[in-house]
């Protein structure tokens, strides 16, 4: 996935498609370029690696023209480098894509049996030839545009400049978001609304196969038949202000540290903070008739839904099943009408879960969705939206977000279970009770963030890291496995600390450290047993528990002791430590924190 951006304006417009690109790094950061349209001559500077190399290549020749399109990217067909960054162009047309045309391959061989000349691996190349092939037969932009989006296949969105037309942008949307700006004789093009936030705040989302014909004064929109069609022009409250670091050193660190803050608010958000009562607004499901709940997203939000798991079904006695969306969408599993399907993601963009969404929807279900961007598609396209109130998360590796999801849906299942009969009123007062002291025990952890600093030292340079958890345990296990492995570069697995003996421990030995998430719950001796296992064949551990006495008595090689919670926000409590483990040992070995390698933060390809 990319981060596409176009601009009709009326100064040269090179600037401030950077700008909106800076806002877009978050969906890949591979490579970035921008074209422009001058007098009517296409101009094109591109980079590879991060938007500070495209920065310097303009500044040393600035590009002038007033109509222009930017891309900064993710690869998915070819490598990251020059020649394979985005715009790509003929003299005639500049094209910027996010997404996949599957039918590429296809395409490439019989353009080249045709004699074009490709001087990408991309994809996206063959959009450029087909439109120019288009416009040599003496097709208007239009009708060239038309005519090659029949014949793709795939998601995607583009944005497209024609040399001869200083006046003219074309856009279109299929599976990839793209959103079109109003401005005062200007108009934009982007994959979201913050990106053009800086030049207006008024924004319509194109609905799939929608494309749109854009002038500094008109905006067409068009289905795939080509009836021009209405999209509601709304009000955007995407932020101008791009997001600093404060004090942190890197966006990471300023987001494991916002953790008390933002729960706090999310809190407000679902908790009567007079009563100490669950409010959930705008969400009618009857759970007492509710037969299961599907679960389903992607990655760190899939860890949350597996937490989500153990609430539902040991809280509110409900059934649920839980899948990540790549697989679930093609599980075709059978569902009965009238079930709860719930996503969770972040971004609201991820495209495997998106796909089991409309998967789900089509199987009936009620479609409700913990987002953390309200505008996204996954949020318009749900019955109900459980926002988490984290605040733009821009560290590729997801910290508040994910203990502001966990926050809703242990609100959720705080509900569920009063709704069914299986939580009482006053056991409700007191899980909500232990949620609105979450904050001031996170708090405390933080202020013993140096620790974590020695800890780490212990993991750097290891080849291999193994956690381990048992109960809701489990996922931060997973979850830390998933944070360490994505920003320092360590192999990680998180098992189900039960699961050890059925093979991984095969691995152990003294080279292999074993981070064990062992708060003193109900499981905690069956934790220990494992801890004995590990211990006995040579393993190093390294022991996140709440029992002061357990880190004591324990050989362990490394131990940290949160503050005594409830079992039940204990995933919440437990996420930070996993958090500052990887953040440490991430720093430690200088790898790129904040946007670590091969990855990007909204993931809209499958
Ligand atoms: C890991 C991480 C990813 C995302 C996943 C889903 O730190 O951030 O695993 O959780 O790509 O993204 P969203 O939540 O945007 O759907």
């Amino acid at each position: 996935m990319c981060g596409i951006v176009g601009i009709l304006g009326t100064q040269p417009v090179a600037d401030d498609l950077v700008d909106a690109l800076k806002r877009l790094e978050y969906r890949g950061y591979d490579s970035a370029g921008i074209s422009t349209v001058e007098n009517g001559v296409l101009g094109r500077l591109r980079a590879k690696g991060k938007l500070k190399n495209l920065q310097k290549r303009l500044n040393e020749a600035p590009l002038q023209g007033h109509a222009g399109i930017g891309h900064t990217r993710w690869a998915t067909h070819g490598a990251p480098n020059e020649s394979n960054a985005h715009p790509h162009m003929t003299d005639k047309v500049a094209v910027v894509h996010n997404g996949i045309i599957e039918n590429f391959k296809a395409l490439r061989d019989k353009l080249e049996s045709e004699g074009a000349h490709f001087e990408s691996d991309t994809d996206t190349e063959v959009i450029v030839h087909l439109i120019s092939e288009e416009l040599a037969s003496g097709r208007a932009p239009e009708q060239a545009v038309h005519g090659v989006l029949a014949q793709l296949e795939g998601a995607f969105a583009i944005a497209v400049i024609f040399g001869g037309h200083d006046d003219l942008m074309i856009g279109a949307r299929r599976g990839s978001p793209l959103a079109i700006g109003y401005g005062e004789d200007q108009m934009y093009l982007g994959s979201d609304a913050i990106a053009l936030a800086p030049f207006t705040d008024r924004v319509s989302y194109m609905e799939d196969g929608d494309w749109v014909i854009l002038t500094r004064s008109s905006a067409t929109i068009l289905d795939e038949g080509g009836q021009e069609v209405e999209r509601k022009i709304t009000k955007s409250f995407a932020s101008a202000m791009l997001v600093d670091k404060g004090n942190h050193r890197h966006f990471m660190a300023k987001e494991i540290h916002q953790q008390p803050e933002v729960i706090a608010h999310t809190l407000g958000y679902y908790v009567d903070l007079t009563k100490n009562i669950v409010k959930i607004p705008d969400f009618d499901i009857d759970f007492k008739t509710l037969p299961r709940i599907t679960i389903s997203a992607c990655g760190t939000a899939y860890y949350a839904g597996l937490v989500a798991k153990y609430w539902f079904e040991r809280y509110a006695r409900l059934p649920v099943e839980i899948d990540v969306a790549s697989e679930m969408r093609y599980r075709e599993a059978p569902m009965e009408p009238g079930g709860l399907a719930l996503f969770i993601s972040q971004s609201g963009e991820t495209a495997d879960t998106l796909a089991t969404l409309r998967y789900c929807r089509e199987q009936k279900q009620h479609v409700a969705a913990v987002v953390n961007v309200k505008e996204s598609t996954i949020a318009r396209e749900s019955d109900a939206v459980l926002p988490t109130l984290a605040g733009p998360e821009i560290g590729v590796a997801s910290t508040k977000a994910f203990t502001c999801q966990l926050t809703v849906l242990a609100c959720l299942a705080i509900k569920a279970g009063r709704e069914r009969g299986h939580i009482s009123k006053d056991e409700e007062v007191e899980l909500v009770t232990q949620l609105v002291e979450l904050p001031r025990h996170i708090s405390s952890v933080l202020k013993n963030e140096h620790l974590f600093e020695k800890i780490a030292h212990g993991l750097a340079h290891k080849r291999d890291v193994l956690y381990l958890g048992r109960g809701s345990s489990y996922p931060i296990a997973l979850e830390g496995a998933l944070k360490l492995k994505e920003i320092s570069y360590i192999h990680a697995e998180g098992y189900a600390a039960g699961e050890l003996k059925h093979g991984p421990i095969a691995l152990i030995d003294e080279d292999v450290p074993v981070v064990v998430v062992a708060p003193k719950d109900d499981l905690f001796e069956k934790t220990v047993s494992n801890m004995q296992e590990v211990a006995a064949r040579g393993g190093q551990i390294i022991l996140l528990t709440d029992d002061q006495e357990a880190a004591e008595n324990f050989n362990a090689a490394s131990s940290f002791v949160v503050p005594k919670a409830h079992s039940f926000t204990n995933p919440l409590l437990f996420a930070v430590p996993v958090q500052l483990l990887a953040y440490h040992t991430a720093v430690f070995m200088g790898t790129d924190v904040d946007q670590p390698r091969n990855l990007a933060k909204s993931v809209t390809v499958e």
